[in-house]
């Protein structure tokens, strides 16, 4: 019997991604597997069933569910979803686990292997795997965009016998992935760009990128960064230092551009509200990490909120905006993991337990919440890592 695969159009109502692209889908059958898709999965991000069809797809039902070996999503999948799924089926996608223990638990019970795809170690054997990456680029990118339509001004300096347009002050919160494209993004519409983070290895990159770097350079600045790459929570003093250097800036940017996260916390919040109503009329904030608790206060989920002066963006699901781009790259992400657990020859799903990727992504097993992150009352696995920070460095 050869595996059987599937993947179902997603049941958030956000969510316009899909977890599989023509591309995917005909390497995996090109393995002889067996790939079934829901019917209109791929509909908002502009792939048609009959491209997948074309690249040796079935197109099934919500059904085809209950017979999977490995299901592909971009979400955590919901109780109806996980009620459907055989016991022992893998599951990949974004399982955003935190604080959803319960929901975790159900997914141990439901018997199936949980991947969440979010902690792929940051070595350079899982870049290819790097869901955070490829879809924080593309927000980052679609930040600006957004923020360049709602601003009632142009970005670039224009020279014009009717005058001179002055450039856009674009300030971006966060210089991870997503923050270093948002400065690609915005230099490249001519804006006069400044950015800030709390790694100091974020400031030869943004300055490479021929943005001004601002920022507190203390001694906890200096020590502020993982060895995973990512950045700690930082202590009550030095934000408060940041908080008073940012205040002063930001009441000179027309556009600011925030996207602080700390893995596994809140996020930090950066913009005040006092802030926000310094800026001058028709500034726009953009928060990316809304969804998160957010940067800005002021900032509502899926609206965007006019505060004093400003405008604050919030969308949700910001890769979902460009959809199209979005699934093609999560879609390969998510090809590149599932090969590593193939047989070569037979193309039979041979996991190995052992593997670092493995044990850093699966969250449940034989009825348990294996993740050592999670599984509060059952026996972790001695050498798994604690959450996304593992082994391996920044880029
Ligand atoms: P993230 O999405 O977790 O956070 C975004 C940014 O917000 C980070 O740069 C972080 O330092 C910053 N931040 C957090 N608190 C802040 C605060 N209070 N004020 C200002 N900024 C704050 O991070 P992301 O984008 O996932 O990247 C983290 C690091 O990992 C970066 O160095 C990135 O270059 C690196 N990376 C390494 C890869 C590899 O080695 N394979 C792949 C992708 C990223």
């Amino acid at each position: 019997m050869p595996l059987k695969l599937f993947v179902p159009k997603e049941r958030d109502p956000v969510e316009t991604r899909v977890a599989a692209s023509p591309d995917t889908v005909k390497r995996l059958a090109g393995r002889g597997i067996a790939v079934v898709v829901e019917s209109g999965a791929g509909d908002a991000s502009r792939i048609t069933d009959a491209a997948f069809e074309a690249a040796g797809a079935a197109i099934g039902s919500s059904g085809d569910a209950g017979d999977a070996d490995v299901v592909l999503k971009v979400r955590r999948p919901t109780a109806d979803e996980i009620s459907a799924y055989k016991r022992g089926a893998v599951v990949i996608a974004t399982m955003d686990p935190y604080g959803q223990d319960e929901a975790v638990r159900s997914m141990a019970e439901a018997g199936i292997l949980a991947f969440a795809m979010e902690f792929m170690p940051r070595i350079t054997r899982a870049q290819v795997m790097d869901v955070l990456s490829s879809q924080a680029n593309l927000a980052g990118y679609q930040a600006v965009i957004d923020a360049a339509a709602e601003y009632d001004r142009a970005f670039p300096m224009m020279m014009t016998a009717a005058g001179t347009v002055p450039a856009a002050r674009v300030f971006v919160m966060g210089a991870g992935v997503a923050g270093l494209q948002a400065i690609a993004t915005a230099k490249r519409l001519g804006a006069v760009v400044t950015a800030t983070d709390v790694r100091p290895a974020a400031k030869e990159q943004v300055e490479s990128l021929g943005a001004k770097f601002i920022a507190v350079e203390d001694d906890e600045f200096r020590a502020a960064e993982t060895a995973g790459g990512y950045a700690k929570e930082m202590s009550k003093e030095y934000q408060a230092k940041q908080a008073d250097l940012v205040a002063s800036h930001i009441a000179k940017q027309d556009v600011v551009i925030t996207t602080a996260l700390i893995p596994g916390r809140p996020a930090p919040r950066l913009v005040t509200k006092a802030m926000v109503e310094s800026m001058k009329p028709g500034s726009i904030l953009v928060d990316l990490a809304v969804e998160r608790g957010g940067n800005v206060e002021g900032a509502v989920p899926g609206e965007i909120a006019t505060v004093g002066p400003a405008r604050i963006i919030g969308h949700l699901n910001v890769p979902g905006r460009i959809a199209a781009s979005a699934s093609l790259l999560y879609a390969k992400n998510l090809l590149a993991f599932l090969e590593t657990m193939l047989d070569k020859e037979s193309g039979a799903l041979t996991i190995d337990f052992d593997d670092q990727l493995v044990k850093a992504t699966l969250l449940t097993r034989d009825g348990k919440v294996v993740h050592p992150a999670f599984a509060k009352d059952e026996p972790a696995p001695a050498a798994a890592g604690a959450g996304p920070q593992t082994e391996g460095g920044a880029a």
